[in-house]
Parts: structure tokens; C-alpha cells; sequence
């Protein structure tokens, strides 16, 4: 495993609170139109929440309110009703959510016509597998490799109906040296896909992590950009009609709201931002448009339930779609935990099912789909330390484990079917347990994130998110 892979997984399991110089707008410093004080429904696991978006201060927002999920253990209180959201996402219901404690369901609530119905599988009792189960909603997907269809292939074809590359459609496994691209394992992947009538989404055309080395190397603002239209044109052509949605750029905006910038650690900072600045964004969009205008466009990122970070995500996209740039969609990856980290001091302290709401609602607002695209939920809690000897083994996953994993994922799902109107997919960042990069440390730690065991047979979780 290599030092970035460690690198990444610090980030995303500590705290990544690096405070770039550069303001997204007014977003940056968290001062954005919602202000996120991170008071309104933010609760740990067990607690009852309810909460209001703060203030209406978007106008655009047209002053949603959020009623609070319950947490698993907790109870859904209030109705909350979004009144005259704008473009797409009018009216996206926020009623009282259902809790899920111990695998009971509750009610949707009323309030914007959005209840749980026969077509979003909440009723289906006969659907057996995932992608059948939430046909009504979104499509299922999973992150894949070239290898998977071998490796995981019955599971793959009885439950999903979408995949993304893990890693082979990134910039170094696309274009290692430059003008020369290997398509060999990705193509591998987008056959067997058109195969098997599964969607396919592209992940990932611009990134600060897993790029070549020549990239950067002696590039001035106009060689990156023209390298980077190039990699944009010849990759999104020749998966065009193939590659449904792109996530064109990832991972462009931190913990506070700010630009990812050229500070910082290596394996954090942006080159993208240090040498052509924040418009290596527009020009991203723009020329994944000019390749593919059928392609849906999305702009994808981690955390998404900051207050800080969702207010600087929404504020980078109302500019860009202001100056009309192609963008159609965002991305939320949800790298979830087992419970959100007690540490105010940690950014996992925020991940509650109401804060990720709080996102959906706000991106919705601007017209743009919403997708979950790097669904995993790891036993491990943020800002916790963990010594070898109290690494999770098979032995000690235990049952009562499992359902606490099975009921946090109930939560989110009861969240995702009640977005269905914004929520245009739904993807689960690997298979089964026994292949995922969460378990890829070389302290050989192991996770166990997934709907299915490392025998690829359904776990509590998927129990969880088929029966209610
Ligand atoms: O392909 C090489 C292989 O040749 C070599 O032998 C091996 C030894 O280390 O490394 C292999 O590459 C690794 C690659 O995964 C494929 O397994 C890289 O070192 C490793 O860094 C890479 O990790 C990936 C990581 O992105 C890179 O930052 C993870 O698999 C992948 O799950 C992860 O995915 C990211 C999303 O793209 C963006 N959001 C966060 C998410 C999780 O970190």
C-alpha cells in the first residue's frame, strides 16, 4: 500500500482540518447564506434530533425547514415542510422521519407528498435483491474493478444494476504518459457492464490524488489547462454513450469551505488550483460538456455533512451555474462510520443523518441531482485511536455489532428513498467485505463495510435495507 493510500486514510478517519487560504465565496470561514453554527439537528447516535436549517438566509432555499431523522435508538420528532424550494428539488419533502431501532419502521410523515410507496421498495416485500427492491428510487451501484466481474460476479449480477471503476478510469490509469491512453481495464469494466444492462459512471477526470508525474511537471497555467482538455476530450469521447455520469472534478473544496489550494501537505493540496486557480473548474465542466453533451456532470466530494463544507460546496456550485457552466449533479461520497465521533474537535463529530439532509436540500435547491456515489459505513469511529489488538476481526464483528452497522444503515437508506425526487443514485464504494479499501492499511487493519461478508453472503445490513 503506498504512503498516499495512508495518507488518504488519515484524512478521511481523522481530522482533516487544514484551512486553505483561498475563500470559496462567500462560503468560506463557514459564513455562507446558511451560517452553519452546526447547532440545528446535529445529535449522536441515539438521540432524537430536530432541527431547522438555519435562518432561510438562501433565498433560493426558500427557507426549508428540516424536521429531524431519528438516529438508530432514536425518534423522528417534527414535521418539518420545504416551502417553495426552487428548480428541481421544489418542495422536497423533509417530514418526520421513521427510526429504525431494532429494525422497526416508523412512518413517513406528510408534508410534501414524498411518503415511502410500493415503487420505492418500501412496501415491495417480494423484491430479493437490491437493484429490484429500489428500482422505484435509484439505481444500485458498486465500485469495481477489471477483475470483479471474475471475482464477484454472481452477487454483482443479482443485486446491481450500475457500477463505477475504483480506480481505472482515474487520470494515472487513463493516461500514464501523456497523449497515450490505456483503456484496457476500464473498457474491461464498461463491457462487461453494457453486458449485463448495468449503468456506468465515470470516476474520476480531475483530482488532486492519483495523477501521473508528468502532469504537473513544468506545466504554466495554459499547458495544465490544455492537458487537462485533452485527457477531458479524448476520455469522455471514447466512453461516450457508454458512461452515462462524470464525476468531473473531485474533491475540489475543504473541511472550512474553502478552495482545496496549493498549500498544505502533498498528498492534500490541489496543482490543479496552485497553477491555473479556481476556474481549472468551469474550464473542467465546460469541455466534459463539449465532449459528451449527453453526459450527466457531476461534482463530487467528501464530509458533505459539515456545515461548513456543504455551505462551501453549495456556494462554488451557484457560481458556476450562474455563469453557466455544465454541471448537473452532485456527488456525495458518504464514507460513513458506525457513529459519528464524539470529538467536536473531529469533522466525523457532524455525521448525522440530519446534517447529510441538510446537503441533499441544499444542493437540491440549485436544480442539481444529487447522487450517492462512495457508500461504505466502517466499524471504525472518527478520532478514536485503535491499537492493533483492538483491530475488528470476524470474531469480534459481532452480532450485536452487525445490528448496530444494520440499523445506521437503515437510517441513511430511510433518508435516501425520502429524497428520491433529488437522489438519482445510490453506490456503494465496493462489493463485499472482502475487498475493500478500507481494509487496505498496512497496519492490516480490517473493516467490514459492506451489505455482503467476505463470503459474499448478505449481512445484517442488507436485511436491513431490503425489509422496511
Ligand atoms: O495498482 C497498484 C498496484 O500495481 C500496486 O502493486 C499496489 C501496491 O501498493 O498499489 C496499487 O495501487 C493502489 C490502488 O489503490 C489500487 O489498489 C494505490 O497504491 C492506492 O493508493 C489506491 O487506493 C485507492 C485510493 O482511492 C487512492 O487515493 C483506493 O483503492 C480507492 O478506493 C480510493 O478511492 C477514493 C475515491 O477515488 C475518491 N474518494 C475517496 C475514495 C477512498 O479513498
Amino acid at each position: 500500500m503506498s504512503t498516499k493510500m495512508v495518507a488518504l486514510s488519515f484524512t478521511l478517519f481523522a481530522c482533516a482540518c487544514s484551512n486553505g487560504p483561498s475563500a470559496v465565496g462567500d462560503g468560506a470561514s463557514g459564513s455562507g447564506p446558511l451560517a452553519s453554527s452546526g447547532s440545528a439537528g446535529i445529535s449522536q447516535v441515539g438521540g432524537a434530533a430536530s432541527g431547522s436549517a438555519a435562518g432561510g438566509a438562501s433565498s433560493s432555499l426558500g427557507g426549508a425547514s428540516m424536521a429531524g431523522a431519528g438516529g438508530p435508538g432514536g425518534t423522528a420528532s417534527g414535521a418539518g415542510t420545504s416551502a417553495g424550494g426552487a428548480g428541481s428539488a421544489g418542495g422536497a419533502s423533509n417530514a418526520g422521519s421513521t427510526g429504525v431501532a431494532g429494525g422497526t419502521s416508523g412512518t413517513s410523515g406528510a408534508g410534501g407528498g414524498s411518503v415511502i410507496d410500493a415503487t420505492c421498495g418500501g412496501t415491495n416485500g417480494t423484491a430479493t435483491n437490491l437493484k429490484d427492491k429500489y428500482a422505484g428510487c435509484f439505481p444500485i451501484g458498486a465500485a469495481v474493478d477489471s477483475q470483479s466481474y471474475m471475482t464477484h460476479g454472481p452477487i454483482l449480477k443479482a443485486h446491481f444494476n450500475s457500477v463505477v471503476a475504483e480506480n481505472d478510469m482515474k487520470f494515472n490509469a487513463l493516461e500514464p504518459n501523456e497523449g497515450s491512453f490505456t483503456y484496457t481495464n476500464a473498457d474491461k469494466i464498461v463491457d462487461f457492464a453494457s453486458s449485463n444492462s448495468m449503468k456506468v459512471r465515470g470516476h474520476t477526470l480531475v483530482w488532486h490524488s492519483q495523477n501521473p508525474s508528468w502532469l504537473f511537471t513544468g506545466a504554466t497555467k495554459d499547458t495544465l489547462i490544455a492537458r487537462m482538455k485533452n485527457h477531458i476530450k479524448n476520455v469522455v469521447q471514447h466512453y461516450k454513450g457508454k458512461v452515462y455520469a462524470w464525476d468531473v472534478v473531485n474533491e475540489a473544496i475543504m473541511e472550512d469551505g474553502s478552495y482545496r489550494s496549493g498549500s498544505g501537505d502533498e498528498d492534500k493540496k490541489s496543482h490543479w488550483y496552485e497553477i491555473i486557480g479556481p476556474s481549472y473548474i468551469a474550464e473542467a465542466f465546460r469541455a466534459a460538456h463539449e465532449a459528451d453533451p449527453n453526459a450527466k456532470l457531476f461534482y463530487n466530494d467528501f464530509y458533505d455533512y459539515i456545515p461548513a463544507k456543504q455551505q462551501g460546496i453549495y456556494t462554488m456550485l451557484k457560481g458556476l451555474l450562474a455563469d453557466g457552466v455544465p454541471v448537473h449533479g452532485v456527488g456525495m461520497q458518504c464514507h460513513l462510520n458506525i457513529e459519528p465521533s464524539t470529538k467536536t474537535d473531529n469533522q466525523g463529530y457532524y455525521q448525522s443523518v440530519e446534517n447529510l439532509e441538510k446537503a441533499i436540500v441544499l444542493y437540491s435547491s440549485l436544480g442539481l441531482e444529487v447522487q450517492v456515489t462512495e457508500l461504505d459505513l466502517s466499524l471504525y469511529i472518527p478520532g478514536v485511536s485503535y491499537t492493533k489488538d483492538t483491530f475488528y476481526t470476524a470474531a469480534t464483528f459481532t452480532d450485536a455489532l452487525e445490528l448496530k452497522q444494520a440499523n445506521r444503515y437503515q437510517a441513511f437508506f430511510e433518508l435516501f428513498r425520502r429524497h428520491r425526487n433529488v437522489i438519482t443514485g445510490v453506490t456503494f464504494w465496493g462489493i463485499a467485505d472482502d475487498n475493500t479499501w478500507l481494509s487496505e492499511f498496512d497496519s492490516g487493519r480490517k473493516d467490514f463495510p459492506l451489505l455482503f461478508d467476505n463470503n459474499h453472503q448478505p449481512k445484517k445490513a442488507f436485511d436491513a435495507v431490503m425489509n422496511f
